[in-house]
């Protein structure tokens, strides 16, 4: 608990119990004067934000409501310049945490608070990059949750009793946490990793199969998607369309366990259309215009990248490196990406781009030569040399053997007459 509190503590808002609950908290445990809601748009559906708003009148709170889905969507779209997946995970809700946090940072200075405070527990990945962000201004930093220990049936009796307005109790069966790039589920039964989630968990996806095949052309400039079927859209519209095109074919689900940041692994259920689409094409375009050795070490950058993604870290000197790299690797990728939307598939299958590290004659097996100055039978003598270290290797390992075996054969026939000898 913070020293002396005063003033006005700004509080990551959702209208949830957990952060309904913070509110009386805050001003009776913590002794704030006031609190101010700050709820921040990454694309959650519409209702949500009525819900807060509602509650926080209710509460009698100041309720601020930040649209931040340009800023996110941008940073989607950068994710996918590293490929950013996380244990299959696209980093839906990693990647909006310092942008909510940094909008609320924000409205808190603007607002004259003296601290800031979030909902989270002390058990997942969120009070940690909630924090990275706000630990970096002067404000205090509260965790009610956390710090008072609070459990999900403490909040619920302690919400009745203070006649909070929280309603359904605890907010639905699952916890889900939605915003423009994924919609992720978890709790209830889900927590069992054997119990196979029925389709009534899933609500951006339908059935794979239920819809009749079809085609997407996504056109990227440099890394960045920018068209898709050659329409110009922004990152907003971008995503939110093939979220809805590709959901329609059941693409994106996935259900992993997943190792989080302090160490526990949660059973995690996600829908993520629009990312699946965009990462498959991405790759698909960097494996026509990268070279082998840029593809390879690529992808050791891009686990770093969304490793520092996931933790939440996007301003680590780290994060700043390996984007230097990824962004000089991105001065290719510029081009068209066809892909089938099938049974769940977001499948890559045309690509084409005046970066191509592709010539069609070299590879082809109609012609002779391999180039003007190259010919199919030059490679007479690189194929004399592939392998020529390890037949090595591996015959002076054979010949080391071979004396050994010989030596003990000597030796044993020695050690055995001295024993004859001996026992006589
Ligand atoms: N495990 C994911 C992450 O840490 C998302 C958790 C989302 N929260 C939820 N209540 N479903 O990034």
């Amino acid at each position: 608990m913070t020293q002396d509190p005063t003033g006005t503590v700004a509080l990551a808002f959702s209208g949830g119990l957990d952060t309904t609950v913070c509110v009386p908290l805050l001003k009776e445990e913590y002794g704030y004067d006031d609190v101010v809601g700050v709820t921040v748009d990454v694309g959650q559906p519409k209702k949500e934000f009525d819900e807060a708003a509602e509650t926080a009148e209710a509460l009698g709170i100041d309720h601020y409501v930040v649209d931040a889905r340009a800023e996110f969507a941008d940073l989607c779209l950068q994710s996918v310049k590293a490929n950013g997946t996380y244990q299959g995970y696209p980093l839906g809700t990693a990647l909006a945490r310092p942008v909510i946090a940094n909008a609320i940072l924000e409205v808190a200075q603007e607002q004259g608070c003296t601290a800031l405070a979030h909902g989270c527990t002390g058990k997942g990945n969120d009070q940690l990059r909630f924090e990275a962000v706000w630990r970096t201004s002067e404000l205090d930093v509260i965790a009610p949750v956390r710090e008072l220990g609070l459990t999900r049936k403490w909040e619920n009796e302690y919400a009745a009793e203070k006649g909070l307005p929280v309603e359904g109790g605890d907010g639905g069966r699952w916890s889900v946490d939605t915003n423009l790039w994924s919609r992720s589920v978890e709790g209830s039964e889900l927590e069992d990793p054997a119990h196979v989630p029925g389709e009534e968990i899933y609500d951006w996806t339908r059935p794979p199969g239920n819809a009749e095949t079809e085609t997407v052309e996504v056109t990227f400039e440099e890394g960045e998607a920018v068209a898709v079927d050659g329409e110009e859209v922004d990152a907003v519209d971008l995503i939110a369309e093939l979220n809805e095109r590709a959901g329609a074919h059941g693409v994106g689900r996935s259900d992993i366990m997943e190792d989080r940041m302090l160490g526990l692994k949660v059973r995690e259920n996600y829908e993520h259309p629009a990312a699946t689409v965009l990462l498959n094409a991405h790759e698909a375009l960097e494996g026509l215009v990268l070279t082998q050795e840029e593809r390879a070490f690529k992808q050791q950058v891009d686990q770093q990248w969304a490793q520092k993604g996931y933790q939440g870290l996007v301003d680590a000197p780290l994060t700043t490196a390996l984007e230097a790299f990824i962004e000089q690797t991105q001065t290719k990728v510029t081009g068209t990406v066809t892909v089938k939307l099938d049974g769940g598939q977001a499948r890559p299958v045309g690509r084409e781009s005046d970066y191509a590290v592709y010539s069609e004659s070299a590879a082809s097996f109609n012609e002779a030569a391999v180039t003007d100055d190259i010919e199919q039978n030059d490679a007479t003598g690189v194929a004399k040399y592939h392998g020529f270290q390890s037949r090595l290797a591996n015959r002076v390992a054979a010949s080391v053997a071979a004396r050994e075996a010989a030596a003990a054969t000597d030796g044993g026939e020695t050690e055995s007459a001295e024993t004859d000898d001996a026992e006589e």
